[in-house]
């Protein structure tokens, strides 16, 4: 039986179908959706969760339509300013991965501020994925090695070397991925840091997935045998 994750990471997705199941525009399931962060935070930190990756705007998400790109990016803004308070007193760390300099300026600074004034908590990580694709990551990455290392041949580097220029080099690569929505794909997230991660997908819609749901995904990570390519016997012996 494995001890509750250290790190999960989340794709928030069925915002749109669950706003259509009940014939209301799309952005009410946003909002629905953005609603619904803080109780899965708050069930996250009562779960001993160190850290939390949310899947909040992908690369790919700029191809929706503009005024649904626009809400998001308004919802985000209004979080931030909802929650920071909050994640102060919660002692959560706030952060963001993705290509920031995308976002209106207005955004850019309340998430520099967050950033800032959340830097010395921790009792969670919570990080937020918004302009955010895991080949932008591994290209990134790769560039910034090879800057580093202008003289080492690329066969070289190991992988290890290559985590430490991701974005998330200061965070444990997830032990759980809860995706919510019904489909069973990764969406261009954490594709590097995910190889050994325990995949959970749910039909459950973001805006419904509350802390039994959650709970449900911790008893079901809690029956997974994680080999990391030993064998069963070597996984009981501890080796
Ligand atoms: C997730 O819900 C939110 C984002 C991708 C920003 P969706 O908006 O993808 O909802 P569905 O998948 O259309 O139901
Ligand atoms: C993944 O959801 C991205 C986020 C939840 C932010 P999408 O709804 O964009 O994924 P696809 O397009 O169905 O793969
Ligand atoms: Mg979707």
């Amino acid at each position: 039986m494995n001890s509750n994750p250290k790190h999960i990471a989340m794709i928030m997705d069925g915002n749109g179908r669950w706003a259509k199941k009940r014939l209301l525009p799309r952005a009410v399931g946003h909002v629905k959706g953005a609603a619904n962060v803080r109780s899965i935070v708050q069930g996250c930190t009562e779960h001993g969760v160190e850290f939390l990756t949310l899947f909040a705007f992908s690369t790919e998400n700029w191809r929706r339509p503009e005024d649904e790109v626009s809400t998001l990016m308004d919802l985000f803004i209004q979080y931030l300013d909802k929650e920071l308070v909050e994640m102060k007193e919660a002692g959560i760390r706030f952060r963001l991965i993705g290509e920031r300099s995308a976002f209106m300026p207005s955004l850019q600074m309340r998430i520099e501020k967050a950033e800032r004034e959340t830097s010395q908590n921790t009792k969670l990580h919570l990080t937020v994925a918004a302009n955010y694709g895991g080949q932008w990551d591994i290209l990134r990455a790769m560039q910034l090695w090879l800057d580093a290392n202008p003289n080492t041949p690329l066969p070289l580097m190991e992988p290890q070397a290559l985590k430490n220029y991701l974005s998330t080099s200061d965070l444990p690569d997830p032990d759980l991925l809860i995706r919510t929505g019904g489909e069973s794909r990764m969406s261009n997230f954490l594709l590097w840091q995910m190889a050994y991660t325990e995949l959970y997908f749910t039909d459950t819609y973001w805006p419904e997935f509350d802390k039994v749901e959650l709970e449900r995904a911790l008893e079901w990570f809690g029956k997974r045998v994680r080999r990391f390519g030993q064998t069963d016997e070597q996984v009981l012996a501890g080796n």
